[in-house]
């Protein structure tokens, strides 16, 4: 038997002890964004901490940072020459709010089917197990041919504030070869994809204060400017009635879409179908002269995220708020910055907002925007990985979500990421019943497994 079969073998024998681990690493419900969470924080630090121990890794550390701890792991017994692969992941998982649409409580994973339901199994805890379970394959049956750093963060899902000091901090401990980052997902079960672009973030909140405090819509309506009504008009007026950004200067720094970029986002299976079935929308909304995948993968973008103001209990209360709130975020395409961006946001507001009101702008969390070396060695060992398990060359494409470490990793240590996963579009990732396909979770294992020995030199 190959060294790989070895492994290969080892993965398939596994597979119950697999489903085990993740429903225990799923159980810890690590928010990242709320403080409740914070010793959940810590458990699932802990939890992968653990896992590297048991790996035999040579160094494990729960590392502070300004914000969460980022989990790191070192292994570098391969020798000084073979090739170092970072491994990429984050603990932390969204919120689960709505609770009531959950089947079965997020924390307590259920398996329906083929699926395993609860949060964090796509985004990103079934990957980052997987990633583990890979390396434990290699490790258990031949030895790792290659050295391996882990970086495992908690502040991905708020933006990785805290990440881009952290690797200045420790950018030659970070020095790699290869970063493998599979939070990027596939396009579907039978289409193991290559993501090589990822969009970045500028998220903010605008708050509008009108009256000093609520007042009677009878009593001052037609007097004074409702905040929520002046706040809807503003945001409103953020898009033309071409579902353009309206901005200063938003489009200004976009690449344009080359003609052989445009003809392979054509040939994607992403088509509008594609959207319609994952949405269930009616019909499908945006920038005309561009395809619904170019819209995603290489046009930015403003979205509201949440509105709130005034009353909105059961039954009627006749009431003008005194203050409206809405949360808004832009999606940015290189050469986009998400500082620039801010800016334009802070213009079109210093342009627009009528006198009436008062207004504030505040900067939540940020990330670049990243297009990944495609001819890297990781992406050759990774589109060979893919050739084996699934007998087919992966789709290349260029996504709409972000990841903060890419362009960090990019820019402070010169590495480059392979961004792929195994999480599908329908696995409800930030939404309640999020769920993992568990067949294409194990091929995926199999793939991280077949990877690891094509890295090697
Ligand atoms: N895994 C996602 C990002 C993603 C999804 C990349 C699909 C490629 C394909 C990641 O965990 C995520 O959701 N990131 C947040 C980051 C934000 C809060 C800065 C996002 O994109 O909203
Ligand atoms: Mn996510």
């Amino acid at each position: 038997m190959t060294d790989v079969q070895k492994a290969i073998e080892f993965v398939r024998a596994n597979r119950e002890r697999y489903l085990t681990e993740l429903k225990e690493f799923v159980a810890i419900p690590s928010i990242s964004t709320s403080d409740e969470n914070k010793p959940d924080m810590a458990k699932a630090a802990e939890w992968v901490a653990a896992q590297l121990r048991s790996l035999g890794m040579d160094k494990v550390e729960i590392m502070p940072t300004g914000g969460h701890p980022a989990v790191y792991g070192e292994w570098m017994g391969a020798g000084k020459d073979a090739t170092i692969v970072m491994i990429y992941g984050h603990y932390d998982v969204q919120p689960v709010d709505p609770l009531e649409l959950w089947q079965t409580p997020p924390f307590d994973a259920v398996v329906r089917g083929d699926n395993v339901y609860a949060r964090g199994t796509s985004d990103m805890k079934g990957q980052v197990l997987a990633s583990l379970k890979a390396v434990e394959a290699v490790i258990r049956t031949t030895g790792s041919p290659v050295n391996l750093k882990w970086l495992i963060e908690g502040e991905e899902e708020i933006g990785s504030e805290h990440l881009g000091d952290f690797i200045l901090k420790h950018i030659d401990m970070l020095k790699a070869d290869i970063c493998l980052n599979p939070d990027a997902g596939m396009i579907a079960a039978d289409l193991p994809t290559i993501t090589y672009g990822l969009r970045g973030l500028c998220y903010m909140e605008l708050r509008v204060y009108g009256p000093s405090k609520d007042l009677h819509s009878g009593l001052f309506g037609g007097t004074v400017h409702n905040p929520a009504q002046a706040l809807v008009e503003l945001v409103a007026g953020m898009h033309d009635k071409k579902g353009k950004v309206t901005l200063p200067g938003f489009y200004d720094k976009v690449r344009k879409l080359t003609k052989k970029e445009h003809e392979a986002f054509s040939l994607l299976p992403t088509d509008e179908q594609f959207y319609l079935d994952q949405t269930s929308v009616p019909a499908l909304w945006g920038e005309p002269n561009f395809l619904p995948s170019e819209r995603v993968g290489a046009r930015p973008t403003l979205e509201v995220n949440g509105l709130l103001s005034g009353f909105t209990g059961q039954g009627s209360k006749t009431v003008l708020p005194a203050y409206a709130m809405a949360k808004i975020s832009c999606r940015l395409v290189p050469d986009q910055t998400p500082e620039e961006t801010f800016e334009q946001m802070k213009a079109y507001l210093e342009a627009n907002a009528p006198k009436d009101i008062r207004w504030e702008l505040l900067s939540l969390h940020n990330a670049g925007a990243a297009i990944t070396d495609l001819n890297s060695a990781g992406v050759k060992a990774m589109a060979r990985a893919f050739e084996i398990v699934w007998g087919k060359q992966p789709l290349f494409r260029r996504e709409g979500g972000s990841i903060g470490v890419v362009v960090q990793l990019q820019e402070y240590v010169g590495v480059e990421s392979v961004l792929t996963g195994f999480g599908l579009p329908e696995d409800n990732v930030h939404s309640p019943n999020e769920k993992l396909h568990l067949p294409t979770w194990y091929k995926g294992i199999e793939s991280l497994v077949h990877f690891i020995y094509n890295m090697s030199k």
